[in-house]
């Protein structure tokens, strides 16, 4: 089902990490319709140019820039970009993330680095360098996070220490940045279809079922699915709303390491 306010988001700039493909793609396409005009970041500009190709084909405003979330001054200047080319920013999502499923012996010191940078250093850079960039009052902030923020998930050390910082450095930001009228909310996607993370974990038939059979309503999600919470969150109808979790999952995060268990057990042991 498909929520549509025309107008919700009217006019806001919404800038989005990780925004080429997957859940946040599905986000800004959504924003998009109703009204945001969205600045895309990613690392690859071919797939950025085709996702903003699409959002202008369905009539909605967008841009890209294309940079790696892990260095801080090619963020700095892509919200310089982006106050250019749409102004000050209304709405950030920080969504840029990686994965791959291993265990701690089948990592190395530089993998784990990888992923804590991409998603913690990455989610601290996108919010320090947008802070300047932030129309305050009124901007809110959304960082696409995990249950493996606060659940243990064998093979997946790297992502659960990233997104347990992920969530405390969001609700540190909505503690300091509420004075400016800032809010700041953390979203945990679940299984989400033909996303990245979904391929990446799921790559077998046998373990996409094992996945949707260990999620309580029975199907993986949708892109459409999140896009509907953060646009929620994003809009003035959460006002009064800041620090806080939110899971669009099906219920999965309730199965705890069960979910994704026979995906991961076809993992590499070692590596
Ligand atoms: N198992 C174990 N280690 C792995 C691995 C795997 N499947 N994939 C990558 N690594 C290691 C690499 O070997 C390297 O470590 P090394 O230098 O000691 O050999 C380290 O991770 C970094 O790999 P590299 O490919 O150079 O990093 P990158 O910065 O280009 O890519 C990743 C980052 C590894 C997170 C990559 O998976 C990625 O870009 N992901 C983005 C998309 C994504 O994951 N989306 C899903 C989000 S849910």
């Amino acid at each position: 089902m498909s929520v549509f306010i025309p107008d919700l988001l009217a006019g806001k700039t919404t800038f989005v990490t990780g925004g080429s493909s997957g859940i946040c793609l599905a986000i800004a396409e959504r924003f998009a319709a109703h009204g945001a005009r969205l600045m895309l970041l990613g690392r690859k500009q071919e797939k950025l140019d085709a996702a903003v190709a699409g959002i202008r084909a369905a009539g909605g405003t967008a841009e890209s820039v294309s940079a790696d979330v892990r260095d801080y001054a090619a963020m700095e200047a892509a919200f310089a970009r982006c106050a250019e080319l749409l102004g000050p920013v209304d709405i950030l999502i920080c969504g840029a993330a990686g994965n791959f499923p291993a265990p701690v012996n089948g990592m190395s010191a530089n993998g784990f680095k990888a992923v804590v940078d991409i998603d913690l250093l990455g989610t601290f850079n996108t919010c320090r360098a947008a802070y300047p960039h932030l129309r305050k009052p009124g901007a809110s902030v959304l960082s696409i996070s995990a249950n493996h923020a606060h659940q243990p998930y064998a093979f997946q050390s790297h992502v659960c220490a990233a997104k347990a910082g992920v969530d405390l450095l969001t609700k540190t930001l909505a503690l300091e940045w509420g004075p400016d009228g800032i809010r700041a909310n953390i979203i945990y996607p679940g299984p989400i279809d033909g996303t990245e993370g979904m391929r990446r974990l799921a790559p077998s038939e046998e373990a996409r079922r094992a996945v949707i059979a260990n999620t309580p309503v029975g199907r993986l999600g949708t892109g459409e699915d999140v896009a509907n919470l953060a646009l929620f969150l994003a809009s003035e109808a959460a006002s009064y709303i800041t620090g806080s979790v939110f899971a669009c999952d099906g219920g999965s995060g309730l199965m705890g390491a069960r979910s994704f268990q026979a995906a991961f057990e076809q993992a590499p042991k070692e590596r």
